[in-house]
């Protein structure tokens, strides 16, 4: 099984909440499966450039004109996109960590987002075939800490709803979600609770994609 792990966090380990959901998460999965191939893509040591006039033409000009011929500097503005993709293909899972900020995901979060979600690169899209993923992703665990509490569909939460359609859209529509909710001690008594709670439900979650049926997975890409 492969798993691409990326993170938007630059604490450490021992300082953040939601790392310390994915160091559970991660030690369940690899002790049920030790056979699991794991990507780790920090994104403060690989930070993603922000979007550009270049990457938007070498990306979506040939989706409405398929004799567009990039020119090299829009080639080149790929690469970090290019490199990701490639991780991003090739798992079979997709773990994300992160903090809420100001309600979303961290803006490094979302630039990772804009460079890999790319068409030619992850999903194709035509007028006569719709979005097509060409990833084999069968699930996204997603291990997220904030401050407040946010009951299922409250409005305030960007942050699950921008990863739920983001990747609905190329899609991956089973999204896991483990949240270590209320650690702002200002504000929540029970915050070490919170989060021993959370990270209890990380280690169940990674039960659960240990059994992942990934065959069955691949065959149902395959036969579209
Ligand atoms: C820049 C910034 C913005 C934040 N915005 C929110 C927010 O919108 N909602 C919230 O509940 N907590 C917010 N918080 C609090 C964090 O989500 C919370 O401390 C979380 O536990 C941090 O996770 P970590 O320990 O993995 O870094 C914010 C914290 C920072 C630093």
């Amino acid at each position: 099984m492969n798993v691409l792990h990326v993170c938007a966090n630059p604490k450490p380990t021992e300082e953040s909440v939601s790392k310390q959901l994915a160091a559970a998460f991660f030690a369940k999965l690899i002790e049920l499966r030790p056979d699991v191939e794991l990507v780790n893509v920090d994104l403060y040591d690989e930070k993603p450039p922000f979007y550009s006039a270049e990457l938007y033409r070498r990306v979506w000009y040939p989706v409405f004109d398929e004799s567009y011929e990039p020119s090299k500097v829009e080639e080149m503005s790929t690469n970090y996109a290019s490199k990701q993709a490639e991780a991003f293909n090739a798992a079979d899972v997709l773990v994300l960590t992160m903090p809420m900020w100001n309600f979303t995901v961290p803006a490094i979060m979302k630039a990772w987002m804009d460079q890999v979600l790319c068409p030619g690169l992850t999903f194709s899209i035509s007028k006569e075939e719709g979005v097509k993923g060409l990833h084999k992703i069968k699930s996204i665990v997603l291990l997220v800490s904030s401050g407040g509490v946010y009951k299922e569909d409250d409005d305030r939460d960007a942050l699950s709803r921008q990863v739920r359609n983001a990747f609905g859209f190329i899609g991956i529509d089973d999204l896991e979600i483990v949240w270590a909710e209320g650690q702002n001690p200002l504000f929540f008594d029970n915050h070490e609770e919170n989060k021993a709670i959370a990270i209890e439900a990380a280690s169940e979650i990674a039960e659960d994609v240990a059994e992942l049926d990934l065959n069955a997975a691949a065959q149902e890409v395959a036969a579209g």
